[in-house]
């Protein structure tokens, strides 16, 4: 529509009553601010991982069940992983997260694509958890 000289131009104030009240939540800010700090934590879990699974000694050749049952023997290890589990998971998801909402052109497709990233979030979660914590070294007894 053309614009006219008898009109005057306006716009919304910033923060008018309009605005829906969710707008208003820091919820991007802290989000984005976790991504950060589980980005460092990750880099010395997945880095120490790396080197004591794969490299140190005879590397991934020495990986068996009894390795496997030696190392969750100990309780800094089981936290070491349930925290690399754990950040690694959200830090993924809510990367996801931000991808789907920049691409995804649908309300329809952003919401079930999101549904479907948090289902598998949930899920993982709970079975890397429960196998942490459940691990039984003697199984075969
Ligand atoms: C060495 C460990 C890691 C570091 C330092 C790191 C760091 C980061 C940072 C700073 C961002 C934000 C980028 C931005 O906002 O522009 C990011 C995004 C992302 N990260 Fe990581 N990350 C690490 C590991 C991982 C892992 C293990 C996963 C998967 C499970 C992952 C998946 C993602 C995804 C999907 C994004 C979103 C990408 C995008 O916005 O385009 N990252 N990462």
């Amino acid at each position: 529509m053309a614009l006219t000289t008898e009109q005057p131009l306006t716009i919304d104030k910033p923060r008018s009553s309009g605005r829906p009240a969710a707008r208003r939540s820091n919820f991007e800010l802290y989000s984005w601010l976790f991504m950060r700090l589980s980005g460092l934590l990750l880099v010395v879990l997945v880095l120490g991982h790396l080197l004591i699974m794969n490299i140190l000694d005879d590397g991934v050749h020495r990986i068996n069940f009894g390795f496997v049952a030696g190392r969750w023997a100990s309780p800094f290890w089981q936290l070491w992983d349930l925290a690399m589990l754990w950040l690694a998971e959200i830090h993924g998801t809510n990367g996801l997260r931000t991808v789907i909402n920049d691409y995804a052109r649908k309300d329809a497709t952003r919401f079930w694509l999101k549904m479907l990233l948090y289902t598998s979030m949930v899920l993982i979660l709970a079975v890397g958890t429960f196998v942490i914590f459940t691990f039984d070294p003697n199984i075969g007894d």
